[in-house]
């Protein structure tokens, strides 16, 4: 992605968003301890990990490992530890659900239906995230508002039914593309090298693929399916 850095615009806009996020954040770690950030380590994500570290707030950050992610995640978790001495704390899926299911249906049977591929979601990100949650006031996500149709309306903060009732916060719920891209180059903060390959959004490596110009920036998630239900059950919005 292209962008100005010298812009004074875009500058100013970044800025003012920065101190909207920093403020969420302080409330978050101050108001609802204990806190947890969930960070695939994607663009968004980093982004987060940098306000986080840098105002050294205490709120855990957490990753859930489904042990199907591209080398360059990994990659990026170890060079996590060594730009910002932090070590994330990885929740992996519980092994006797994850064996009972790759032997049911096989190691790749989330292409073969929605409900396989939820199924695959649920046993590898979504029962580990419950685990993740247990015990916390808050919990802190990514996402975007402008990523996909399904993200519409995402508000700043909520109440997340699906999860016990706990807090959740979208800090960057209004932030667009080309600001994340300006904050990470700014302050040099380290991304993953899939980013310059294409891959604006990045999963698991056998549901996610790059992007043509032009595309949405999830079309490379589970791009098999229909836009509707390309969601992985981590970010359920009941009414
Ligand atoms: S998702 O459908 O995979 O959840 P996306 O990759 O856009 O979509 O991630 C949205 C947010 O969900 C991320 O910013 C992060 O907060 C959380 N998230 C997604 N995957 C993970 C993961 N593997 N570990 C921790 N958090 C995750
Ligand atoms: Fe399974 Fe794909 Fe979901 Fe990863 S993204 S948990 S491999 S279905």
């Amino acid at each position: 992605m292209r962008i100005d850095l010298a812009e004074p615009a875009l500058l100013d806009r970044l800025s003012a968003r920065v101190q909207a996020a920093r403020c969420l954040l302080r409330e978050i770690a101050s108001d609802f301890s204990p806190a947890g950030f969930a960070s695939s380590l994607g663009a968004e994500d980093m982004v987060l990990t940098d306000l986080i570290v840098g105002d050294r707030l205490p709120i855990e950050i957490f990753s859930l490992d489904t042990g199907r992610l591209p080398p360059e995640t990994y990659d990026l978790i170890a060079e996590v530890r060594k730009h910002y001495g932090l070590a994330l704390r990885l929740y992996y899926p519980r092994h006797d659900l994850l064996e009972a299911w790759t032997h049911e249906h096989g190691i790749n049977a989330f292409y073969e239906s929605v409900e396989l591929r939820k199924g695959c979601c649920f046993v590898r990100k979504v029962e580990p995230l419950q685990r993740a949650l247990t015990g916390r006031k808050a919990w802190v996500t990514g996402m975007r508002a402008q990523q996909a149709a399904t993200r519409d309306g995402l508000p700043l903060r909520s109440v997340d039914t699906a999860n016990g009732g706990l807090q959740k916060f979208n800090p960057l719920a209004e932030w667009s593309e080309h600001e994340v891209w300006a904050y990470l180059k700014l302050n040099k903060v380290p991304y993953n090298a899939l980013h310059d390959c294409f891959y604006p959004s990045i999963g698991c490596a056998p549901c996610t693929r790059p992007v043509t110009p032009g595309e949405d920036v999830r079309a490379g998630r589970w791009w098999w399916e229909n836009p509707q239900s390309r969601e992985c059950g981590l970010h359920v919005r009941r009414p």
